[in-house]
């Protein structure tokens, strides 16, 4: 019997999530449905209530629902609880739905399983304190880098969300400004989760930030290298990634949860790879 799952945002038409979970669902021989819902702004619990009432079994949420989606779940994982938002909705046994976060998951084992960079021991710099950065900050700490920096526009945004991790490992904030007061090269990482990168922008960085060794990773993808990987690239970062891999790999967690097997994340990224070419 078809089994039904979704993924709900607003907008929805360019999300990749359907084509990924078709190719798992392939791969480890499940027979579903997941389609694509778009509620207006303010109408997500409406949707939700609709789709697991008419039999749903699984939901994925993105913007700007992640916080709707963590309201409506009835209990959290521990990462959802501390990330503040929920992108996957499982429906349980009892009938009560389980809300999750799999993106921090999702980014830390595409660096270190499919990229195998380490993360442990390492000073890594983090641009950006939006939903982006709190969804994965947990995950990240629980790696135990020497050093996490999170550098932001707003300094009280940064300041607001580090005040929840801070008890998880190094965590420090700095605006923008202060970053060429760290000596050059300093960072061994530096993970750019800036919404500007989707406008094509940049924050304002210092050119001694990147060294040839500088792993730079961005958690947004494209058909093209985005703009930070671009700038990263100019400047002679030899070791780049975007985030494809972190999409991937937060979906196959999400399908994990939803059908009890991990499937196999590296073919599925290749395909993606080339949908996005086509
Ligand atoms: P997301 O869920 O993608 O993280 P968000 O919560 O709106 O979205 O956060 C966007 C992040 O990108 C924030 O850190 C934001 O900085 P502010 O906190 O100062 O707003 C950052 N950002 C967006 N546009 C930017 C720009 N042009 N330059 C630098 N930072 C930018």
């Amino acid at each position: 019997m078809t089994k039904h799952y979704q993924v709900v945002g607003n907008p929805i038409a360019q999300s990749k999530s359907p084509f990924i979970h078709a190719e798992f669902a392939k791969q480890t021989q499940q027979v579903i449905s997941y389609q694509r819902a778009c509620p207006e702004v303010d109408g997500f619990a409406i949707e939700a209530q609709r789709f697991f009432g008419s039999g749903g079994l699984g939901m994925n949420v993105t913007a700007p629902f992640k916080l709707d989606a963590y309201n409506f779940a009835d209990s959290l994982t521990p990462r959802a609880t501390l990330a503040g938002a929920v992108n996957t909705l499982a429906l349980q046994d009892d009938g009560s739905i389980l809300g999750d976060n799999t993106d921090g998951y999702g980014l830390v084992t595409d660096i270190t399983q499919q990229l195998g960079w380490t993360l442990k021991g390492k000073n890594i710099l983090v641009l950006g304190a939006g939903g982006a950065v709190r969804g994965v900050l947990q995950l990240l700490l629980e790696q135990r880098p020497a050093q996490l920096v999170l550098a932001n526009r707003t300094l009280a945004k940064a300041e607001a969300l580090a005040s929840v991790f801070t008890h998880l490992g190094p965590l420090e904030v700095v605006e923008f400004a202060a970053l060429p007061a760290f000596p050059a090269g300093h960072f061994d990482l530096i993970i750019n989760a800036t919404s500007a990168s989707l406008a094509g922008d940049l924050p304002p960085l210092p050119e001694a930030l990147i060294a040839p060794e500088t792993h730079c990773y961005d958690m947004t993808y494209g058909a093209q290298p985005t703009v930070f990987l671009r700038w990263a690239e100019s400047l002679g970062a030899g070791v780049r990634a975007d985030g494809l891999g972190m999409l991937v790999g937060q979906a196959a967690e999400s399908f994990r949860l939803w059908h009890g097997v991990m499937p196999e994340v590296k073919p599925v990224m290749a395909a993606l790879r080339q949908h996005l070419k086509a």
